[in-house]
């Protein structure tokens, strides 16, 4: 017993875990990562920091950040074998199906040198996925358009070169702009952690197996592909597209409301915040800043807030305390800054990347037990075998 409620071991092994990474209290949407504020970090601090953050435990000091952004950028190329795993799919494959195949090839290239009872291997292994995702997402967005594959450069900054290996070409340079490179940052930010969310368990579930952490991610990047999870962010403009203009949004809102239609507002409500989402605050405001500082009037952000307004003030979201979630606001984000739709969820994946390894660290930095969720059997009592011709 802690004090608060008693508890068997045994259950708490195959249910809860405990953790020190991520706070959240639903309730007064507050998300602390080891205990600093989400919004303070959005604001004050960068991706890189926030990865050393979650993976440590503390904020690196000014030598701790140089020698840790270094680390990062000496690991950003991938084995150049892995890009004839790319392809093997077709062009016209989803990046999330590219990113679920090759992040679980990594296991291929790493898993023999690879002892998980060795923290110095295990701290490597996080060290190489943070590095080499956003040059693997890349890569998969430039197979898709049938360009060839851009390498990572040493002179940028880890959100910088993601930006350069997207858009840049063999003919042509990307000049990265500075708030979109500050937004793209935020936005890695805003998506590092979040406590036990689907994804994440099923990264420490995979974990508990003994499974090398490669194997580990790509099971992440799996469940997170659903749109109640973090598909969601492509879910949301597809659905922007679908209501097209304001006069469509009462007829789009009955339909929500209707019980024998399932449709759902996307990036509305969530499993644990039940007031805000402190994340959805901060990513509509670096919407509100991106857009007005590129110039862009996206009549989808216009949209969107009039959506927003209409569902707060509406009885049958407030009843259910239906608010906007980090993805509400994010993709808007990203279509100004030029990626397209089917990357949305791969750069979710991207910046998940350290809160996915963070709690594989944390649960091997224990004694653990292999995860088995708890049922409640409902089928049919023991009966006896029905041979065919008695059927
Ligand atoms: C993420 O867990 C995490 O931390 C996830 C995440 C992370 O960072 O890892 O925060 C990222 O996944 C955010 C959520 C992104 N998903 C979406 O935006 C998809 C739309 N949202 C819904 O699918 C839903 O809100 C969930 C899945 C997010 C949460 O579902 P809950 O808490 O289980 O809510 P519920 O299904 O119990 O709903 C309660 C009621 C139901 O109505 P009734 O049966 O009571 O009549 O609210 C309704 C639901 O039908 N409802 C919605 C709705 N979400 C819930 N109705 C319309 N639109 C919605 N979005």
């Amino acid at each position: 017993s802690n004090g608060y409620f008693t508890y068997d071991p045994g259950f708490m092994a195959t249910s809860a875990c405990e953790s020190k990474i991520t706070f959240i209290d639903g309730d007064k949407g507050i998300l602390l990562h080891r205990g600093y504020p989400i919004d303070q970090l959005a604001e004050q601090s960068d991706y890189l920091e926030t990865c050393y953050l979650l993976l440590n435990g503390e904020l690196p000091n000014a030598e701790q950040k140089v020698a840790f952004e270094k680390l990062i950028t000496n690991h950003t190329m991938v084995h150049e074998q892995l890009q004839f795993f790319y392809r093997g799919f077709r062009r016209d494959a989803h990046p999330m199906a590219v990113m679920c195949g090759v992040v679980g090839a990594l296991s291929a290239f790493y898993h023999d040198s690879l002892d998980i009872n060795n923290p110095e291997h295990r701290h490597i292994a996080a060290i190489r996925l943070i590095a080499k995702m956003p040059t693997m997402a890349a890569m998969s967005y430039k197979y898709s358009m049938g360009q060839p594959f851009m390498y990572p450069r040493n002179d940028l900054s880890y959100s910088e070169n993601f930006l350069h290996m997207m858009f840049a070409t063999p003919c042509e340079e990307y000049k990265v702009n500075p708030i979109i490179a500050k937004a793209m940052d935020r936005i890695f930010v805003l998506h590092a952690d979040h406590e036990q969310n689907a994804s994440t368990s099923t990264v420490r579930l995979t974990g508990s197996t003994g499974a090398n952490p490669y194997a580990c991610i790509a099971a992440g990047i799996a469940a997170l592909w659903g749109p109640s999870h973090g598909g969601a962010n492509e879910a949301v403009l597809k659905m922007l597209d679908e209501i097209g203009d304001v006069s469509n949004l009462d007829n789009f809102i009955a339909r929500v409301k209707d019980k024998n239609d399932s449709t759902k507002l996307m990036g509305f409500g969530h499993r644990v915040y039940k007031n805000f989402d402190p994340r959805a605050k901060v990513m509509k405001q670096t919407c509100d800043e991106v857009l007005t500082a590129l110039g862009i009037n996206d009549p989808q952000l216009e949209l969107a807030m009039k959506l927003e307004e209409i569902a707060l003030n509406d009885e049958y979201f407030v009843k259910r305390k239906l608010y906007p979630n980090v993805d509400f606001y994010s993709g808007i984000i990203l279509k100004a800054i030029g990626i397209p739709t089917s990357m949305f969820t791969v750069i979710f994946a991207l910046g998940r990347t350290p809160g996915w390894i963070a709690h594989w660290l944390e649960m091997h930095s224990a004694s653990y037990k292999i995860g088995r969720p708890r049922q409640l059997y409902t089928g049919s009592v023991q009966r006896d075998f029905v041979p065919v011709d008695k059927r």
